[in-house]
């Protein structure tokens, strides 16, 4: 294989993030490392010629009085500039980027003064996994993570970038399992790749403040012990808390001003958090001890890169329909209220296990403290055939993942839920007494 020089505009990126014995670019893998922005490229010659009288750089198309060419269909729908219908900068809307490093303050204040880059607009939280791996993974690296995951976390660090997972049980007993985290930090090889997810998709467990503070601590341990790790950290779900006494602040916050060694990148979005799945807005942030602005804006410039290579750019609709919404009075009480429905569920869905006592002949109830779901592990019966006869018998969708049964009561009306667990535990009898047969 023919290995392709260097870009220069990568080298200068690797080498200010080697800069004063930053470990950053000791974390990136081959693709982190030759990736750049072209800030020279058509872009940056477009920027150029922005004040010119006559422009005829950029592949958008203008009518005669110099505004986007549009098709009115599209334009009567929503009462939004013009300016809309032309591409977003790769980076994402300056505003917007402002907006949600501001927002991550305000919901995060341990983040308040830790070094970490303005956040890069991706197309959602997958794009932005899919960006985070291309960032630190080469193939055939190990990848630490909890054994329950989101299974598009297969296709992405797997499938596409040859990694393994060297998975450890997420509990122990009815706790995170910080010693099965530690176990994996401290092993052998310095390279440390690891990703959480809290609140997690599939358990909906977040770990409590004393976990957390645990997790850090092990993080540490292994930084001071010569690792250099990168912490990919999956916050879909971030704000959907329900619990006194559960963090409440992305791990990131505290990941990233831990040890110099330590490299934390924050993925999140408006998917979850503003309820808006089909936008595709998410962000990508990097966070490490001791870096510099210069050293930040290098993983910017890489991740603005990716993006260009990957999407070009996301949706500018999609960001200036947030930009207006964050801007709104009334943002703030909504977003209350839409929480205020998923914790209800989660309430519900506490209380009917309370009562259920006879449930717990059927199933295992695993920790669950927030987020979208909740699982339980079926005594006696296999999950993949309890959740094909809750389909064809009991008109009752489920999700099965590793040995459980995922439940989103995120997405079920308040007054089915108790059905939905009535359901799952007639459905274990049914097969346990089939099986005896
Ligand atoms: C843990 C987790 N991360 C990321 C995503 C993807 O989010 P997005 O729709 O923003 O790509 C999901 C979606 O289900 C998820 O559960």
């Amino acid at each position: 294989m023919i290995r392709r020089p260097l870009n220069p505009l990568a080298g200068e990126l690797n080498s200010i993030l080697s800069k004063d014995g930053c470990m950053a670019a000791s974390l990136l893998s081959e693709r982190g490392l030759r990736a750049y922005f072209p800030h020279h490229g058509i872009l940056g010659q477009g920027v150029d010629a922005k004040g010119c009288q006559i422009n005829a750089t950029l592949g958008t198309a203008k009518e005669d009085d110099g505004s986007p060419l549009h098709l009115k269909c599209l334009s009567e729908l929503l009462a939004i500039p013009p300016a809309s219908f032309l591409y977003a900068p790769s980076f994402g809307l300056p505003d917007l980027r402002k907006y949600w490093q501001q927002a991550q303050i305000e919901k995060n204040p341990s983040l308040a003064g830790v070094p970490h880059s303005v956040p890069v607009v991706t197309n959602a939280l997958t794009h932005a996994l899919f960006m985070a791996a291309q960032m630190v993974v080469g193939r055939g690296e190990k990848v630490i993570i909890p054994n329950y995951y989101w299974d598009n976390y297969d296709l992405i660090f797997t499938e596409a970038f040859g990694a393994t997972f060297d998975a450890f049980p997420t509990f122990r007993g009815r706790h995170f399992n910080v010693q099965g985290l530690r176990r994996k930090l401290l092993s052998r090889g310095d390279k440390k790749i690891v990703v959480l997810n809290f609140p997690n998709n599939p358990t909906g467990y977040t770990p409590t403040e004393e976990e957390a503070e645990a997790i850090c601590a092990v993080f540490l341990e292994a930084a001071r012990a010569g690792k250099r790790i990168a912490a990919i950290v999956d916050d879909a779900y971030f704000g959907l808390v329900y619990e006194k006494g559960v963090a409440r602040e992305s791990i990131f916050a505290k990941l990233a001003a831990l040890h110099e060694n330590i490299l934390a990148i924050k993925l999140d979005g408006a998917t979850k958090e503003d309820y808006v799945w089909g936008f595709r807005i998410g962000f990508i942030t990097f966070g490490m001890k001791g870096l510099s602005r210069d050293q930040l804006k290098a993983l910017e410039d890489k991740a603005g890169g990716l993006v260009r290579s990957t999407i070009s750019s996301s949706s500018n609709i999609a960001q200036r329909l947030l930009l207006a919404a964050y801007a709104n009075p009334r943002y703030a009480e909504e977003k209350r209220e839409k929480h205020a429905t998923l914790e209800k569920r989660y309430r519900t869905v506490k209380s009917i296990l309370r009562r259920h006592r006879e449930f717990r002949e059927s199933f295992v109830a695993m920790p669950f403290n927030s987020g979208y779901f909740m699982c339980v592990k079926p005594i006696g019966v296999d999950a993949d055939e309890l959740r094909s006869l809750l389909v064809s018998k009991y008109s009752t969708g489920t999700i099965m993942l590793d040995g459980l049964i995922r439940v989103a009561f995120s997405s079920v009306p308040t007054d089915k839920l108790e059905s939905l667990f009535v359901n799952i535990d007639a459905a274990v009898r049914e097969l346990r007494k089939k099986g005896g047969e």
